[in-house]
């Protein structure tokens, strides 16, 4: 069966990981789509959210990456995926993705799969990688190498500028 893990994975994280490896796991075939949300700044260009999830999973055997656009549900019409996964950390992420389960239901016919986030990153937030990023923090506990590696070359211009200015 294939499923879909959708996101903005901006970037993606051991938390993201976790979620795609176990989803991996139950259903065989997974798609990463990697979209855009417009209510969202990002760090990263699709082309690098894509990329970098595609280096981050390249060991996870089932999976693949694609760039997600237009609506959720005809995307996976579109991959022959018959069912959505997302991952769970707190109260507010099941409020919202309940609402999402519910219209891809109504408008595709499609099931949502919740899985609980693991203990170990229950709390993570790209949002607070970005925010962590942003002042030169060190986040190589909570993303793969090839993240790290990349938010380190990103930001080392900008250090420059600063030193500079
Ligand atoms: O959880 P995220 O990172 O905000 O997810 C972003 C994305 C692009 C996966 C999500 O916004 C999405 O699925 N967009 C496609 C449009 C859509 O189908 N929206 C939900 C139905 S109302």
């Amino acid at each position: 069966m294939t499923a879909i893990c959708p996101g903005s994975f901006d970037p993606i994280t051991h938390g993201h990981l976790d979620v795609i490896r176990r989803a991996a796991g139950i259903f065989g075939d997974v798609i990463v789509g990697v979209g855009r949300n417009s209510a969202k700044n990002y760090l990263f260009s699709l082309d690098e959210r894509v990329e970098l999830a595609a280096a981050a999973t390249a060991d996870i055997p089932g999976v693949r990456v694609l760039p997600l656009s237009g609506l959720l549900v005809d995307f996976a019409r579109s991959h022959g995926a018959q069912v959505i996964v997302k991952g769970l950390r707190f109260a507010s992420d099941f409020d919202f993705e309940l609402q999402m389960a519910h219209l891809n239901a109504a408008v595709g016919g499609i099931e949502t799969v919740m899985l609980p986030a693991s203990s170990q990153w229950s709390t993570l937030s790209s949002t607070m990688i970005r925010e962590i990023a942003s002042f030169g923090g060190d986040v190589s506990a909570f993303v793969p190498a090839v993240v790290a590696d990349r938010i380190r070359a990103v930001a080392a211009p900008q250090d420059k500028e600063r030193a500079d200015g």
